[in-house]
């Protein structure tokens, strides 16, 4: 069965320019235009951004924004490179690898990598996502505060288990390191779910194939992969890595392939 296209409704009806915009997006991400939706999730434009909606409004709307709250905190006193993301990706003083944040989701951690000098290419599999990000990117852009690390984050809408070493030889900047962090099956929310993620696994589900994922990531990069997990949970495709780095609620499986 198809699944049915999801909705795109503009913030308002009066503002011909910003229907116009909402019709593009529809028809860029293969979403729904309608006027307005009774569905219990959605996409809203505003002047400002584009948006996910919560119907009910149990949470606020979810929108990317690189340039303030937690992202921007990390940014300015999130530990540098001496932060433990940092290190189980191999950046450091000396290194400034090329990274491929191949579940790029709200593009959190991929900031984070920016932000440290990084060249970051953002792979999105699930187009609500994708389209959030490209609209948190294209802000970014003309933020002159961020715009030169929104310069080093390049974002293909894809599924990243389709990769291969051919593909990635015709790309200008050839990852060194792959990082993958899927979505875990959470239950309930707990302090650890955040509730954008939440909303976020109720729309996209749990990605269910996230080890056939580190197959296809280990044939490919040529330096290490690096596998965010919750604390508890089991390595992907129950393959042990050549290390660990802990955190309070989470914790890195890095492969090193070279
Ligand atoms: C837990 S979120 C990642 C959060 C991200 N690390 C951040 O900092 O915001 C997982 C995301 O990976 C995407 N994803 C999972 N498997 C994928 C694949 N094979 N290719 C591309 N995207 C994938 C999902 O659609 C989802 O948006």
């Amino acid at each position: 069965m198809l699944k049915p296209m999801f909705p795109i409704i503009p913030s308002t009806l009066t503002d011909q320019t910003l229907i116009q915009q909402t019709r593009q997006l529809a028809s860029q991400w293969a979403f729904e235009y309608a006027a307005s939706s009774s569905e219990p999730f959605y996409l809203q434009l505003t002047p400002d951004q584009l948006q996910l909606v919560t119907a009910d409004q149990s949470a606020g709307p979810v929108y990317i924004d690189f340039a303030s709250g937690a992202i921007d905190h990390r940014r300015k006193f999130g530990g540098g490179k001496g932060q433990t993301l940092a290190k189980a990706v191999g950046l450091h003083k000396t290194c400034s690898p090329v990274i491929l944040d191949a579940t790029a989701g709200m593009g959190k951690d991929a900031f984070v990598f920016a932000s440290l000098g990084a060249r970051v290419i953002l792979m999105e599999r699930a187009a609500v996502a994708a389209a959030l990000l490209s609209d948190a990117l294209e802000r970014g852009q003309n933020n002159p505060e961020i715009a030169d690390i929104i310069k080093r984050m390049r974002l293909f809408y894809d599924d990243a288990t389709r990769l291969t070493e051919k593909t990635i030889k015709q790309w200008p900047d050839k990852p060194d390191v792959i990082y993958l962090d899927p979505m875990f099956p959470h239950r309930k929310k707990t302090a650890q779910v955040k509730k954008e993620m939440l909303i976020f696994q109720k729309i996209l589900g749990s990605d269910l194939d996230s080890d056939q994922l580190l197959a296809a990531a280990l044939n490919i990069a040529p330096k290490r992969v690096v596998v965010k997990r919750p604390i508890k949970a089991p390595y992907l495709n129950q393959q042990q890595p050549s290390y660990t780095l802990k955190m309070k609620k989470h914790r890195f499986d890095i492969y090193i392939t070279s």
